[in-house]
């Protein structure tokens, strides 16, 4: 039984007459709060996206596009009436949301990935850890519930496959391939503030702390500064596989047990291929706007992928996720769970773990909330029928 929506008793109930939050009660407001608080060059890295930024905003746009038909007199609103959890690629989640794979969490809070990962296991729910996370994987995993681990897919099998053996022993439940990001997409923000985290070694603690890669380095990088700058060099040379093709998921499915899923994917053929390959999930997901400016909404992507391949592999989301009922709209048209992420990592920057709690908890109660007025008491009973679309 789910009990998310009781967060607003907690303010209105709280004391005797209320309890005003420390924060804003929506992903926008959060938004606002981190651009006029954070330092300029972080707040530019999260909130950036590629070119003129059309993608991110198609992202939200096109939610808007797509309006909930709720039922009413079905039951699902009292207490106790709804129940959030599902099972997604196996692993057991009190509601259908991970945190979405974010590099370079430092950028907000030292020891930012620690602090997400025990908040979504206190929540019940998931998180992806990033390769290009600011802390180890193995320290994440000792803290953290259910975790997936992202993995991109560097330009060396070696270090690939030791990034998710590790993953694997570390207690990953999942590997998630991000294939959108061979390399960097043209991010203008970013630019003017001449800042890319990785060449100051931020976010690369997971290639530091891996002995394939230290294999690579003629010296320890925490050595002297001239080490840590060829590690740096290294990483760069490594970072991107331009030749990754469908077939090679073979090679992962060698490496692991665990599912797998590819995330990144808009075009239905591509899904369809990923799947012939052995995928077990696709992510559909346009990486919030930050690769391909122009390119489609994820939300108008979703429905042709889940015609695709829906009745052979789970089917995710993410880009654009703002509220409960954008979570309710990708469910009903055939995700299994949404990738929730930027609005966790402006919580994170504004108020550490009290910030990236809070911001999860807007979305849950959310979307909690909007599930039973509209008439369902589980994700399971979200469908296209209570969808339409308004152009
Ligand atoms: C990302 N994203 C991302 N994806 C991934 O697979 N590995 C990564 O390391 C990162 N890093 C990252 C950093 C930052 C600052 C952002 C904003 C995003 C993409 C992320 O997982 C997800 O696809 C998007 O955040 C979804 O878009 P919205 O909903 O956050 O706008």
């Amino acid at each position: 039984m789910s009990n998310f929506a009781d967060f607003q008793n907690e303010i209105y109930l709280g004391g005797l007459g209320g309890v005003l939050p420390e924060l804003p009660m929506t992903a926008a407001g959060l938004e606002a709060r981190a651009e006029r608080e954070l330092e300029r060059s972080a707040f530019a890295y999260v909130s950036g996206s590629a070119s003129a930024e059309r993608t991110a905003s198609a992202n939200r746009a096109a939610f808007d596009r797509y309006r909930i038909v709720p039922r009413m007199l079905r039951g699902t609103t009292g207490p106790g009436a709804r129940d959030l959890s599902v099972e997604v690629l196996g692993t057991r989640l009190a509601a259908p949301v991970l945190t979405a794979p974010v590099g370079v969490l430092e950028l907000m809070h030292e020891g930012g990935e620690v602090i997400t990962a025990e908040v979504t296991g206190e929540l019940g729910i998931g998180t992806v850890l990033s390769t290009a996370a600011s802390t180890p994987m193995e320290e994440v995993g000792a803290v953290a519930g259910a975790w997936w681990y992202q993995l991109y897919w560097p330009s060396d099998d070696d270090l690939a496959r030791s990034f998710v053996e590790r993953a694997e022993r570390a207690g990953a439940s999942a590997i998630v391939v991000t294939v959108d990001t061979p390399t960097l997409g043209w991010r203008p923000r970013d630019l003017e503030v001449a800042h890319l985290p990785f060449l100051h070694g931020k976010g690369i603690a997971n290639y530091l702390s891996d002995p394939v890669f230290l294999d690579r380095l003629a010296a320890p990088p925490h050595e002297s500064q001239e080490a840590m700058q060829a590690a740096v060099l290294t990483w760069i040379g490594l970072f991107g596989n331009h030749t990754l093709r469908p077939a090679d998921l073979a090679h992962l499915r060698e490496w692991t047990d665990l599912p797998i899923a590819v995330k990144g994917i808009l075009h239905p053929d591509d899904a369809r291929q990923l799947v012939d390959a052995g995928a077990d999930a696709v992510i559909v997901s346009n990486h919030g706007g930050r690769q391909v400016d122009g390119s489609i909404a994820a939300i108008d992507a979703l429905p042709a992928v889940v015609a695709t391949i829906g009745d052979r592999a789970d089917v995710l989301f993410d880009s654009g996720v703002r509220t409960g009922s954008d979570m309710l709209i990708a469910l009903a048209l055939g995700a299994k769970a949404v990738l929730y992420g930027r609005p966790w990592v402006y919580g994170l920057g504004l108020a550490g773990r009290a910030g990236v709690r809070h911001a999860l908890r807007l979305l849950l109660a959310d979307f909690d909330s909007a599930l039973g007025l509209s008439g369902c008491a589980t994700p399971g009973d979200l469908n296209r029928s209570l969808i339409v679309t308004s152009r």
